[in-house]
Parts: structure tokens; C-alpha cells; sequence
């Protein structure tokens, strides 16, 4: 049975720098994948502190990262590791918010692994050759933090279905997602389909 699945993406303020909107759509689109909601707009801070709502384990864990990283460099170390953690987020949001991004609600069968997989890992320097993160960005997280900045990894994706769902209500209304059908989705799915299409 089709495990019929919406996943978010935002095609981060880099993304529309660099001019790869389209490079992006057109890997997601093949797929076979449905666009359910599309629009390009400025994030407020409010939108993105929801969005990247983490919690007290995450900015111990990922400070924790930092204040490693920040000692191999022989660098002090100024605060807390929650605030190194904090720190991150502070980052994505002042990105996030500095231009317009492309959001957009695709849907289908498994689409959230399925674009999760083709958007590679987070951190671009790690993620696999042949993903959109993997084959077309250079950051890295050590960079990045040491510049108080976010990393440079184009696109957000949703990690789970249960987060996928929360993360489209902050973005999107019901109204702005639209219901129907793809010509496609009878080669896709249909059990009857036997490449003759009446
Ligand atoms: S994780 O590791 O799965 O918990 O992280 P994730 O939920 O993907 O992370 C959320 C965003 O935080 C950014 N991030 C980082 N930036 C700098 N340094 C480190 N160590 C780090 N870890 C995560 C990353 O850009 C994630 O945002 P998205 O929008 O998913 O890229």
C-alpha cells in the first residue's frame, strides 16, 4: 500500500544566491514526486525560532561539539556549552531571515526519506556525492561556527513524517495546499496501469 507522506523544503537564502532554484526543483521533481504548495517569501524570527525548535539536550550536545572543536583550536572558551549550542540556531535564524527562500510541500510515497536522501546530509562537507547538498556545496560546520554563522547547506528538508507535519503548519495555511492529481501517478501507482493509457 502507498505510504503517501508530505514533506517540507526550503531552499535556503543561498540557494536563491547562487541562482540554483532551479538545479534544486528539478532533482526533487523527477523523482515523481508531487509539488502540493509552492511560494518564495521572507521568514520572520518568529517563524524560524519555531521551526528549528530544539531543546536543552540539543544545544548541551551540539555546544558540547563546539567547545571540543573550539579546544583542539587552542581557542578560550567563553561560555556554557547550551549557549555554544544556542549560538547555532541564533545563527540560522539571522540567515534565515536575511532574504527571500523558496518554500514549498511535496508529496507522494515516502517522500520524506526519499527527500531527505536525495538532499544528503547535514553538514555538506559529510553528506553523499550525488545529493543536492553533496554535490553542490563546500561548508562546513567547523567553518561555519567559527564564523558565527550558519552553514551553508542550501535547502532544509523535514527528518520525520510526525516533524514534517508540524513544520508545513508553520509555514504553509490548508488553503495554500492544493489538492490533485498528476498524470503520472497512474505510471506511479496504479495497480491497472499497462502502459496504455486510455
Ligand atoms: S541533528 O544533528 O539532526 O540534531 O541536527 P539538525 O536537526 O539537522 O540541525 C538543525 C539545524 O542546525 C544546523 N546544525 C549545525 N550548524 C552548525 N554546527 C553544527 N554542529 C550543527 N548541527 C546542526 C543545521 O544547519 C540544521 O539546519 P537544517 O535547516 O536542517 O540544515
Amino acid at each position: 500500500m502507498q505510504k503517501k507522506e508530505r514533506t517540507l523544503v526550503i531552499i535556503k537564502p543561498d540557494g536563491i544566491q547562487r541562482g540554483l532554484v532551479g538545479e534544486i526543483i528539478q532533482r526533487l521533481e523527477r523523482t515523481g514526486l508531487k509539488f502540493v504548495a509552492f511560494k518564495m517569501f521572507i521568514p520572520t524570527e518568529e517563524q524560524c525560532w519555531a521551526h528549528y525548535n530544539k531543546d536543552d539536550a540539543w544545544f548541551e550536545k551540539k555546544g558540547q561539539n563546539t567547545i571540543k572543536n573550539l579546544e583542539a583550536l587552542g581557542s578560550p572558551i567563553e561560555k556554557p556549552a547550551v549557549e555554544y549550542g544556542k549560538d547555532i540556531v541564533r545563527a540560522l535564524v539571522k540567515f534565515m531571515t536575511s532574504g527571500p527562500v523558496v518554500g514549498m510541500v511535496i508529496e507522494g510515497n515516502q517522500a520524506v526519506g526519499i527527500v531527505k536522501k536525495i538532499t544528503g546530509g547535514t553538514e555538506p562537507l559529510t553528506s553523499d556525492v550525488g545529493t543536492i547538498r553533496g554535490d553542490l556545496t563546500v561548508d562546513s560546520y567547523d567553518l561555519a561556527v567559527g564564523d558565527n554563522r550558519a552553514v551553508r547547506n542550501l535547502i532544509h528538508c523535514s527528518d520525520e513524517p510526525q516533524e514534517a507535519q508540524r513544520e508545513i503548519a508553520l509555514w504553509f495555511t490548508e488553503k495554500e495546499i492544493i489538492r490533485y492529481n498528476l498524470f503520472n501517478e497512474a505510471v506511479l501507482y496504479d495497480v491497472n496501469f499497462d502502459g496504455v493509457l486510455e
